[in-house]
């Protein structure tokens, strides 16, 4: 099942329909974007059209992808749903546990050696669902989502925040949390705030050294990293339709560094290209069939003004080679004298140590052959390369054409490391220092997406540069952050003076693509007989037990377990770093619950009262004494409490340790929904003062949890250790079918039991 073309026909075959519908209730010609949205609706057409930024909706994607990483805790919860197979059509990539060390052959098998047993459970759990795996070393999720699965007009949601690379190839397609994926596996809807729409108008044409990354990193430096939160970008306009799919992919990837909801292309030639390259002919032929409803309206882009809530416009024939960075992907410099001037003021080590090129971003066949026509003048003009090469193709497809085409072998004469087809370093996944904390201070060159601090090696001191995979080799070979190569001449092996001649390449091989084995392992037609891999005593993957529904008797004489001061994230309540490799372990990673909390009476983390013996200890050390004396907890928090990246984990591990409800000023939304999933109690105080009144030895007493109801506040009884008691009104937002969630003890739990 490399895809599923009758899927694709039904979307298809309803969207005329649904489009012309959709345009009544709006009142006015569509987007791309409002189309496709339209098109995905769970419930049927409303008759007043959403708000933008304001209406929560429900959606029923087409397609779910996830990492390996992220896959692990939303398999185990996807099994807990009791569903013999996944509602919609899901894929599993094995990319990110795969380290980048001595190159590709040594490290799968390292990887391979060290994660077989979390590789070993994703393929049985793969099979036994439904579920298409693609093993590891078979490519990155994105890469190979493109060339598999993505297709005009789509919906997809996917366990990872670059899944909007699909946006290359037309589709909507959106990085969620574990949870929302479990949901929509069980057969849920998928809801998402409504998202505002920024069009951005690409006149002009690229050509030399500018590449699509220069027009995402364009985009970076005038929205910034938070100018599209919560929004779709739609890209039109001639110089849209003039640049490749994949290319297209590699600026919709980069929207995530914008925070944008996710980005996304009408269809158009480049795209059927790419179809019929990847050996989708039907999909193509049924897309060509539709093909003015996989654009926007004609209005819309004659005048975009009156139908996105921002317009930026961007002509590509005056955009030249950029370099973001270092530690944000928004700073961006231009080539040449500027990054002389920055680099010098600001203390930017000026020599390159490495050049890096790859990542779900920009590891297509065109991005490889354009930096390969790089790398051969290094050859041609006997060039000695002043940094390092690494090389992560996207794909065993890109790959094995890239080496029948001979593109791998000219960057192996430069003594590049060719990298497993998977993330590396771009998740960290680098072996680079024995001691990264303690790592020189240097700068590196990369075509990746992300350069925050310590991302690539794990070193605080490298300062990583973002740019195309071209200006990425040209700055490898010269091995200076300030190289311009439209200007500068490099000093040949010979002693002669030498320029680089702009980029060449292929927008596809012309030859066709090849593959021999493309690492796709397809599920079973009856996955009944299948066993899921679970080794009893391994470390990293645990099966779940169902939550059992707190009852309301063990809501009397609740214990504070910590009153956490100021911000506290998903990533204070679970952290990630090394505790990364516990993901699929929830008693493990359970460990580090809260720990990075700050305990509002005496401003430490992972340091509260422990009641019972008036001792103070770490935080789940301390919940797991609670949970032996069989009395239940609380966690009292500030504002925006459980913000940052929607891990379930944050709402699974209080739930497991035994936490009853987490009282707070306010929530991050998915955060809340995320307890509500899970079974417990998430509230806010009716009276912010309230929080104030919260003591270290406090008990609390639930008093009218019995009649738990929408919209009806709770009565929550705090007894002071003095003796002396304060009663406090706590709200929630909890609907029918959430408070029945919570008496089930999970969501889960609930779709179990109605599948029974
Ligand atoms: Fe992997 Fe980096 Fe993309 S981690 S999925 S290559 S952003």
């Amino acid at each position: 099942m490399a895809f599923d073309i009758d899927m694709i026909k039904k979307v298809y075959s309803q969207m005329a329909e649904r489009v012309d519908k959709a345009r009544e209730v709006v009142g006015k010609p569509l987007t791309l974007s409002e189309k496709i949205l339209y098109n995905h609706l769970w419930d049927g057409m409303p008759s007043e059209a959403f708000q933008r930024g304001k209406d929560y909706v429900d959606f029923a994607p087409d397609r779910i992808a996830c990492q390996d990483a992220t896959a692990q805790m939303a398999l185990l919860q996807f099994m807990q749903a009791g569903k013999p197979k996944v509602a919609v059509p899901t894929t599993v990539h094995c990319d990110h546990l795969i380290q980048a060390k001595e190159g590709a052959a040594k490290d799968l098998k390292h990887a391979n050696d060290i994660s077989s047993e979390v590789f070993d459970f994703l393929e049985s759990v793969s099979n036994k669902y439904g579920i298409g795996f693609w093993k590891p070393g078979a490519g990155i999720i994105h890469q190979v989502v493109l060339e598999n699965y993505a297709f005009p007009g789509g919906m997809m949601i996917g366990t990872d925040s670059h899944t909007v690379n699909a946006g290359g190839l037309g589709m909507v397609a959106i990085g969620v949390g574990g949870a929302d994926a479990v949901d929509v596996m069980a057969g849920m809807a998928w809801e998402l705030k409504f998202p505002k729409l920024i069009g951005v108008k690409l006149t002009g044409r690229l050509s030399g050294w500018t590449a699509p990354k220069d027009v995402i990193l364009k985009v970076a430096e005038i929205l910034t990293v938070k100018g599209g939160t919560g929004a779709i970008v739609e890209y039109f306009g001639p110089g849209a339709t003039a640049m490749s799919c994949t290319g297209k992919g590699t600026i919709c990837n980069m929207g995530a560094e914008i925070g944008a909801t996710t980005s996304t292309f009408g269809y158009d030639d480049s795209m059927e290209r790419y179809l019929r390259a990847t050996d989708r002919e039907d999909v193509a032929d049924e897309a060509n069939k539709v093909r003015q409803h996989l654009t926007a309206d004609p209005e819309v882009y004659q005048n975009p003004e009156a139908y996105f809530d921002q317009v930026i416009e961007i002509n590509l024939s005056e955009l030249g080679p950029l370099l973001n960075g270092p530690f944000t992907p928004d700073l961006s410099t231009e080539v040449g004298t500027a990054m002389t001037e920055k680099a010098t003021k600001n203390d930017w080590p000026i020599k390159v140590e490495w050049g890096l090129i790859g990542s779900c971003t920009n590891s297509s066949y065109e991005d490889l052959s354009r930096a390969s026509s790089i790398a051969q003048q290094a050859l041609d003009k006997n060039l000695k390369t002043k940094a390092e090469f690494g090389i992560n193709p996207g794909s065993e497809q890109v790959r094995y054409t890239a080496e029948r085409d001979g593109i791998l072998d000219v960057f192996e004469k430069l003594d590049a490391t060719i990298f497993t087809n998977a993330c590396g370093p771009c998740i960290g996944q680098w072996a680079r220092y024995n001691d990264p904390k303690n790592a020189p201070k240097n700068s590196i060159v990369h075509s990746f997406n992300r350069n925050f601090a310590k991302r690539a090696d794990g070193n605080p001191n490298t300062h990583a540069f973002v740019a195309s995979p071209e200006l990425t080799a040209a700055i490898a070979i010269a091995g200076r952050l300030d190289f311009n190569p439209l200007k500068d001449k490099l000093i040949n092996e010979d002693g002669v003076e030498v320029m680089l001649d702009e980029p060449t390449g292929w927008e596809l091989p012309p030859k066709g693509f090849d593959v021999e084995e493309n690492g796709y392992l397809e599920p079973v037609k009856d996955g009944s007989g299948v066993e899921v891999v679970v080794n009893d005593n391994s470390e990293r993957l645990e099966l779940l037990t169902p939550f059992q529904p707190i009852q309301d008797s063990e809501l009397q004489g609740v214990k504070l377990l910590i009153k956490a001061f100021g911000k506290c994230t998903t990533d204070h309540i679970s952290m990630a770093g090394p505790w990364l490799r516990f993901r699929g372990h929830l008693d493990n990673i359970s460990n580090n619950t809260l720990i990075g909390a700050v305990n509002a009476y005496n401003k430490k983390t992972n340091f509260v009262k422990n009641q019972l013996n008036g001792e103070y200890g770490g935080v789940p050390d301390t919940q797991r004494e609670y949970k032996a004396a069989g009395i239940k907890t609380i966690v009292v928090g500030d504002h925006n409490y459980g913000e940052g990246s929607s891990r379930e984990h944050a709402a699974m591990q209080p739930r497991h340790l035994g936490v009853a409800a987490v009282l707070v000023k306010s929530f991050a939304r998915i955060h809340e929904t995320n307890l509500k999933k899970q079974g417990m109690l998430g509230l806010t105080f009716a009276n912010e003062d309230d929080y104030d009144k919260i003591q270290e030895d406090d008990t609390f007493n639930f008093l009218d949890i019995s009649d738990f109801a929408p919209n009806k506040p709770l009565t929550i009884e705090v007894v002071h250790s003095d003796g002396s008691k304060d009663t406090i009104m706590v709200n929630h937002t909890y609907n029918d079918a959430q408070i029945k969630w919570y008496r089930e003890g999970s969501a889960l739990n609930l779709i179990k039991k109605q599948n029974a």
